[in-house]
């Protein structure tokens, strides 16, 4: 997820449950083309995130060869092909979820990265742009074209996503399709996901995961914010190193907000970690926590979680 789901977020996930799949955030094929090293950083991972899949989006066919051969080159699992952001910047460009307006695009894409590399390629996408009514027989293009596996946003580009995902049309089109279907939108437990998996083969979490990678634990979220402090030291440290100090500081300032969301007794802590310049100031903040014990206020922590928007693509709405 653009904003989120950077090489230390996936680390962190991966200690909580060492079994999940990881993607990276999208990553533009012409920007991956065209060599640029601010696009090619957000392809670096580290060996535990794997199984790892690289997600690419784009439309031209030379440039998503060459990010391809890249992907492969630095030991991905897999490359995934974005079919689904909804981004005005990303639709205006023809990409995301556009590719859905020119399916035979978007199968050229397939067939070109396929190609390309000897890895599994899978595709992201939504259930249409304002209904369901071409999900079977764009899978079915999709696997013709080469497609090992599709994962689908179980809402379409119209809806916001406060509206409920609907499973229904992704249960259907896994019956029309010979390869591996994963579902995603709104599931927001290990349990909730096993409750919509029906004859799916897996499924993606997203805005679930802000503030809790223990979203991927049977157990979910620590209820002492004691509890949670070791996995924020570790988020802090592996951000900060990657990005360094200033990118670093500014962006583990909205993952650590979420982490203490509910502690009504933090409340004074929040200006302080959302001003946070340096590692060392981070980690006396959370040595102080450390020492004091809070209890939750679930109507707190159960409200959406406001943020403070580093991705490039806008929250995707
Ligand atoms: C801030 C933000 C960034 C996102 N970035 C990506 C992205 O880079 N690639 C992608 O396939 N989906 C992206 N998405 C969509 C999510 O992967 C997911 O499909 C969507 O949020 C629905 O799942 P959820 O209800 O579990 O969050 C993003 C969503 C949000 C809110």
């Amino acid at each position: 997820m653009d904003g989120y789901s950077d090489s230390a977020f996936r680390r962190v996930c991966k200690l909580v449950n060492p079994s999940i799949l990881t993607y990276t955030e999208f990553t533009s094929a012409d920007g991956i083309h065209y060599n640029a090293e601010k696009v090619k950083r957000r392809l670096q991972f580290d060996a535990s995130e794997r199984p790892i899949l690289a997600q690419v989006f784009g439309k031209n066919l030379a440039t998503f060869e060459t990010a391809a051969k890249v992907c492969t080159d630095m030991g991905f699992t897999g490359i995934d092909l974005n079919m689904g952001c909804p981004s005005k910047k990303v639709v205006k460009s023809e990409h995301g979820v556009a590719l859905r307006k020119k399916p035979d695009l978007a199968y050229k894409v397939i067939e070109t990265v396929a190609r390309a590399t000897n890895l599994p390629v899978s595709v992201k996408t939504r259930l249409g742009w304002d209904n369901a009514d071409g999900l079977i027989e764009f899978c079915q293009g999709a696997e013709a074209a080469g497609a090992d596996m599709i994962c689908i946003h179980a809402r379409t580009y119209k809806v916001p996503y406060r509206v409920p995902a609907h499973f229904d049309p992704v249960y259907e089109m896994k019956r029309h399709v010979g390869i591996p279907i994963l579902g995603n939108g709104g599931i927001i437990s290990l349990q909730d996901g096993l409750n919509k998996l029906g004859n799916l083969d897996g499924f993606l979490i997203g805005q679930a995961t802000f503030g809790n990678p223990w979203v991927f634990s049977e157990t979910g979220k620590p209820p002492r914010l004691q509890d949670r402090l070791s996995v924020m030291r570790s988020h802090s440290d592996w951000l900060i190193e990657s990005k360094g100090e200033a990118v670093g500081c500014r962006e583990i300032r909205k993952h650590l907000l979420s982490y203490i969301k509910g502690f009504e007794g933090a409340k004074i802590f929040r200006s302080r970690l959302s001003q946070v310049a340096s590692l060392a100031e981070v980690m006396v903040i959370l040595d102080e926590l450390s020492t004091l014990d809070f209890i939750i206020d679930s109507s707190i922590e159960d409200a959406p979680v406001e943020l403070e928007d580093t991705s490039e693509c806008a929250t995707c709405e």
